[in-house]
């Protein structure tokens, strides 16, 4: 590689990065400085407890709540404060994989999974469903899936159906929310490879959150690990285990000791 190239390379700007923000709800501060920068195609999985204001995170980065400081940038844009059309021009980059999947009950499958294009795109509908039968193809549903409600399908199949939805407008940066919770562990698993197939065929930049260990470990390539409203610790997936870091040690092995208390009622 020639020196230009490497240099372009170094100062590449970040898809996403965030510098010192902050949220609190009343009194409640849930993030309180968070700095983060990810690059082009690199997948980021943020660990850490329930109510660690993980979801907050990703919520904020989409607009759908404001930070009280700091700021937000995507593609060097800074979006902190931006709506309307703009708002939705940001968005129109991103897949999203919401918690517990989140499929209208109203809408057959295919439709679930076309609504980005129909109403993000301007897709008519006769190709939108040929894309969304394509999309549930790569995600291992059948074209017979297409038509059911999503009461229909089992919890599995239903993040599938989420997965699809999540891709099916080719998005260049892509959220997880908790993409295993809820499954076993075998059916945690296929969506684990699934998702790293689609990040990897799309060459999309993904972000995701989970307190699922083994899913971490599989999707990320940096792992931040979000406590008390700051990311204490960043770094490589490769590293998780010579961390340095009580409370990444603890987190990972799921110690009820340690450095992190739990919130317990005492009665
Ligand atoms: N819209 C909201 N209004 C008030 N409090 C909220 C709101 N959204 C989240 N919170 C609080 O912020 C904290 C973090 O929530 P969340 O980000 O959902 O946690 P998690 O890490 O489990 O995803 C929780 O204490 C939650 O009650
Ligand atoms: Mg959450």
């Amino acid at each position: 590689m020639s020196e230009t190239l490497e240099l372009n390379t170094a100062m590449e700007v970040p898809k996403i990065a965030l510098k010192g923000v902050k949220k609190a709800f009343g009194p409640k501060v849930v993030l309180d400085g968070v700095d983060l920068e990810i690059k082009r195609g690199e997948s980021v999985v943020i660990i850490g407890g329930s109510g660690t204001g993980k979801s907050v995170l990703l919520k904020s980065i989409l607009g759908i709540l404001t930070p009280d400081s700091g700021t937000i940038q995507i593609d060097g844009e800074d979006t902190t404060h931006i709506g309307g059309r703009d708002r939705e021009r940001a968005l129109a980059k991103f897949g999203m994989l919401f918690q517990g999947a989140a499929l209208f009950d109203s809408l057959p499958v295919w439709e679930n999974v076309a609504f980005g294009l129909i109403q993000g795109h301007g897709v008519g509908r006769k190709e939108a469903r040929e894309r969304a039968i394509a999309t549930l193809g790569a995600v291992g549903l059948t074209p017979d899936v297409a038509n059911l409600s999503p009461s229909e399908l089992s919890g599995g199949m239903q993040k599938r159906v989420g997965l699809a939805r999540a891709i099916c407008t080719n998005p260049e940066i892509i959220f997880f929310d908790e993409p295993t919770t809820g499954l076993d562990p075998i059916m945690a698993d296929v969506i684990n490879d699934l998702i790293v197939k689609c990040v990897k065929d799309l060459g999309a930049t993904a972000l995701s959150i989970t307190h699922d260990m083994a899913s971490a470990r599989k999707i990320a390539d940096r792992i931040a690990m979000l406590y008390k409203g700051k990311l204490i610790w960043v770094g490589p997936v490769s590293q998780i285990d010579n961390s340095g870091n009580p409370y990444v040690d603890q987190f990972i092995h799921g110690r009820a000791e340690g450095p992190i208390q739990m919130q317990i009622k005492a009665f």
